[in-house]
């Protein structure tokens, strides 16, 4: 969940007690109000006050771009976990970054690929993909999103990175793999910056009537119909 509306609808540590009551077996907090969107900081105290108000597992989430960023979450929240989202775009070895983290501890020892290892990594994610969708065009399709992410930070001209960004084969991809320089270092100047959304606030649409009353439980009609905006 987020932390509720708007700050005049802080919503989320009756929500985890409600859900808590219920019976769940853990609860995640995405440190933002509705109307934040992705813009600002997450706000880790607010994580805090949540752990603190229950019993069952509290999971952070918000702004975690490396296992250092989970590191400290943990010790400014006491949080049991952590959850990420878009620090995993283009770079799937954060959970191995985490891990590294959590075992290692402070001075842990961070997961820099070259980019030699990046192009294995989008050629195998390229073939995943193809896989779960059972197609090679659309899913050389979906992958050409992640071609930027990837890519992010590392010295790779302009015409390879659209070319890369135009795929409709994984022959074609592996090709344009094979001109990347596989020595070039992990560009250390992209850690800690974020990636994907980073919006402006913007107005919550609520199902009319929302706020009118908070006993009145009538399912909004169309509620089933509703996106997921994370
Ligand atoms: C590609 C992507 C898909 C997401 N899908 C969902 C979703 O289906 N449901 C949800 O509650 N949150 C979703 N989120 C939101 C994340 O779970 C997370 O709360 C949010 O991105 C903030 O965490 P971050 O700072 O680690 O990105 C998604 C985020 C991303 C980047």
């Amino acid at each position: 969940m987020r932390k509720g509306i708007d700050e005049d609808h802080l919503t989320y540590v009756e929500a985890g007690l409600t859900a808590q009551d219920a019976g769940v077996a853990a609860v995640a907090l995405h440190a933002r109000t509705a109307e934040q969107r992705y813009s600002g900081q997450a706000d880790w105290d607010a994580i805090a006050t949540l752990k603190q108000a229950l019993d069952v597992p509290v999971l952070g989430n918000g702004d975690i771009w490396e296992g250092s960023d989970a590191l400290r979450m943990v010790e400014h929240t006491g949080v049991d976990g952590v959850v990420v989202g878009r620090g995993c775009l283009g770079r799937p070895w954060l959970f191995a970054d985490l891990e590294a983290a959590f075992t290692q501890g402070g001075d842990y020892r961070p997961v820099l690929p070259a980019l030699g290892e990046v192009a294995k990594i989008m050629s195998r994610h390229a073939q995943l993909l193809v896989e779960a969708l059972e197609d090679e065009r659309h899913g050389c399709a979906d992958f050409r999103k992640h071609v930027a992410w990837y890519l992010k930070g590392f010295p790779v001209g302009g015409d390879l990175r659209r070319s890369l960004a135009m795929i409709s084969s994984l022959a074609e991809l592996d090709d344009l793999l094979d001109k990347l320089d596989p020595a070039i270092p992990f560009p250390l100047e992209s850690l800690g910056q974020p990636r994907g959304r980073i919006n402006a606030p913007g107005k919550v649409s609520l199902p009319h009537g929302w706020l009118d009353s908070r006993d009145d439980d009538t399912v909004p009609e169309g509620a089933e119909t509703d996106e997921s905006g994370g």
